[in-house]
């Protein structure tokens, strides 16, 4: 099999085969599978297999695989050149298309992933507030770089700010989960939050890397109608490559250097081709109708639930719009179905604590297989 070899050869140079934790799929208890290319709705591995992606490089291919719109502007980008460490008209352009997009936007600044846009809004939130302690919810993630980071739970929010609110610079939240299953969205919770950012002269950061743009044309926060302080975007807005992005209202934006004192550098942010592949994924996108992927998305967690409920197996489906999670009430099971799931084809995402995504480029036919593959693969577990 030339996926063992390759993997083999992959721990041999990298740490752990990988270059990020959850691909080694040490929660399912094998090896990985090593990636070839992907096209549309499908992935491909070395040994001639082909996968219904339900990855999508964690939310950020929502076009699916090589759009050809993208590929097409991605080419013609390439032959001028591929970074300059200085101001192209490309990314004035993309966030031109993303202040439109997003009513609480009004300056951003890109760069190269989602860690780097949250390490970048929590320390501009701190230089702005003059105040150090920043706070994300228990089970969320923003990325590797939460040092000084102080994670708390949502019941104990009031009582935080209570007793030392004037201390806080920022609360950072995903505004529907993404990293701990599908988390749906509460929104008392999250206008209470609002409220006491603003009573107490803290800062709210809608942390938007995954839902930016995945539930509609813009942010999950004019869904929610909560306006928060800084939204920090990645994944779809780089359509398929590296990229973040912080923004917000001006008078706070404008600490950043070169207007203001907080300093914030990078040699690739707004890197021409990234900047390309984010316009023509966005130039699709609006034209998109997202509640055809609320209706795949919809129509296979439905699925799940029923087959479950009906073969007596103890799982919960988690489901938002565009967006789903399955989580067994034994791993040993998860992990099972998981690999019945990679046998006939179909690629979830390798851990109960990631989000399962859909791709314009997934079909009804798609989504009939895969139900077909999962009822299967609940019966043999
Ligand atoms: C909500 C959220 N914030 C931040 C990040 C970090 O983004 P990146 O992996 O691009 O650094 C992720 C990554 O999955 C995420 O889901």
């Amino acid at each position: 099999m030339a996926n063992t070899l390759l993997f083999k050869k992959a721990e041999e140079h990298l740490v752990g085969g990988v270059n990020s934790p959850v691909r080694s799929f040490n929660y399912i208890g094998r090896e990985p599978i090593l990636i070839k290319k992907g096209s549309g709705s499908r992935i491909y591995d070395y040994d001639g297999n082909s996968y219904i992606d339900y990855v999508l490089s964690y939310g950020a291919s929502i076009l699916g695989h090589a759009h050809p719109g993208v590929v097409k502007a991605l080419s013609s980008a390439l032959k001028n050149g591929f970074s300059f460490g200085a101001t192209n008209l490309k990314e004035v352009e993309l966030a031109r298309l993303i202040k439109n997009a997003i009513s609480s936007i009004e300056k951003l600044r890109f760069v190269n992933s989602g860690t780097e846009a949250t390490l970048s809004a929590t320390r501009l939130a701190r230089a702005y507030t003059g105040r150090n302690r920043v706070l994300r919810l228990k089970n969320s993630y923003h990325g590797h770089a939460d040092y000084l980071l102080e994670e708390i739970d949502k019941a104990s929010i009031e009582e935080v700010f209570k007793k030392s609110g004037n201390k806080i610079a920022a609360v950072i939240v995903e505004p529907v989960g993404g990293n701990f299953g599908v988390v749906l969205p509460d929104t008392d919770f999250l206008k209470r939050l609002r409220e006491l950012t603003k009573e107490y002269g803290a800062l709210l950061i809608f942390d938007e890397v995954i839902t930016g743009f995945r539930f509609r044309y813009g942010s999950v926060s004019d869904i929610i109608g909560v306006n928060p302080d800084l939204i920090c975007l990645g994944k779809i807005i780089g359509g398929g490559l590296s990229i973040g992005a912080y923004g917000g209202g001006k008078e706070i934006m404008d600490n950043l250097a070169p207007l203001g004192t907080v300093y914030q550098g990078s040699t690739f942010a707004g890197n021409p081709i990234v900047m390309q592949a984010g316009i023509a994924t966005l130039e699709e996108l609006r034209s998109k109708k997202y509640e055809f992927l609320e209706e795949l998305a919809g129509r296979l967690a439905g699925a799940i639930r029923e087959e479950a409920k009906k073969q007596k197996i103890d799982l919960e489906v988690a489901h938002y719009r565009t967006i789903f999670s399955v989580r067994f009430k034994e791993k040993a099971k998860f992990q099972a179905f998981y690999k019945k799931l990679l046998k006939r084809g179909v690629y979830f995402a390798p851990s109960e604590n990631e989000a399962n995504f859909v791709s314009f480029s997934h079909t009804r036919k798609d989504i009939d297989n895969t139900i077909k593959v999962v009822t299967n693969a609940l019966g043999e577990i």
